[in-house]
């Protein structure tokens, strides 16, 4: 696969114009992607609130090495069968269409899963994507999640009801020799 080179970096001033594409322009988040058009203000409130980091969902930019915006990755807590609060996340992915199909989205979601296993004590990373989005589901499996089954019916998009697919990695063992053997603490 060609260059696969990009960093996750937070969202600067400079890249808010660039991000309204996906506020107004459709073509950008189609199919599996586009909810409707939302409050064309609240990205720069956001942004002028906590830069995207703090409460969820949290973003981060997508860079280029020359610092072109690529496009954005976002996380947020949830609590699946009432799991304890930081214990899981939901990752999710965009790039502009013109940075697709190069590698990026898996590079960047893996550069992700290593962030958020470094910084919080999750230990299940998830990802939900449209029953058809082969791409997505290609990525995520690249980068070590497996499919844990379908959830039917589960999303409106384009005007009808989608099936969704579960993804998920769980966080890496501890090296052997970091765990406690059977003769830890005697002697
Ligand atoms: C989904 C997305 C993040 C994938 O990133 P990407 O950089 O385009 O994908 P990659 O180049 O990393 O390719 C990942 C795999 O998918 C395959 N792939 C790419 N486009 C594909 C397509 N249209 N159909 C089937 N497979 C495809 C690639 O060949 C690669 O597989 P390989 O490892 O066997 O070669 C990106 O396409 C995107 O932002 N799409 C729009 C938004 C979106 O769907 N986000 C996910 C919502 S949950």
């Amino acid at each position: 696969m060609p260059d696969a080179s990009v960093v996750l970096r937070p969202i600067e001033e400079a890249d808010l114009g660039r991000l309204r594409r996906l506020d107004t322009d459709p073509s950008v988040s189609e199919p599996f992607d586009w909810y409707g058009f939302p409050n064309p203000h609240s990205r720069r409130r956001r942004w002028d609130e906590d830069g995207f980091i703090g409460r969820d969902p949290c973003v981060l930019a997508v860079g280029l090495p020359d610092r072109t915006l690529a496009g954005v990755v976002s996380w947020r807590a949830v609590r699946p069968g009432g799991g304890v609060e930081g214990g899981c996340f939901e990752i999710g992915v965009l790039l502009f269409p013109e940075h697709r199909g190069r590698g990026l989205g898996s590079e960047a979601q893996r550069l992700l899963v290593d962030y958020l296993f470094a910084t919080t004590l999750a230990n299940r990373l998830q990802a939900v994507t449209d029953a058809e989005n082969l791409a997505e589901q290609r990525a995520l499996e690249r980068i070590g999640f497996e499919r844990e089954g379908v959830m039917r019916g589960v999303a409106f998009i384009g005007g009808s009801w989608r099936d969704m697919v579960m993804y998920a990695r769980l966080r890496p063992a501890p090296p052997a020799e970091a765990q406690p053997g059977p003769n830890a603490g005697i002697g």
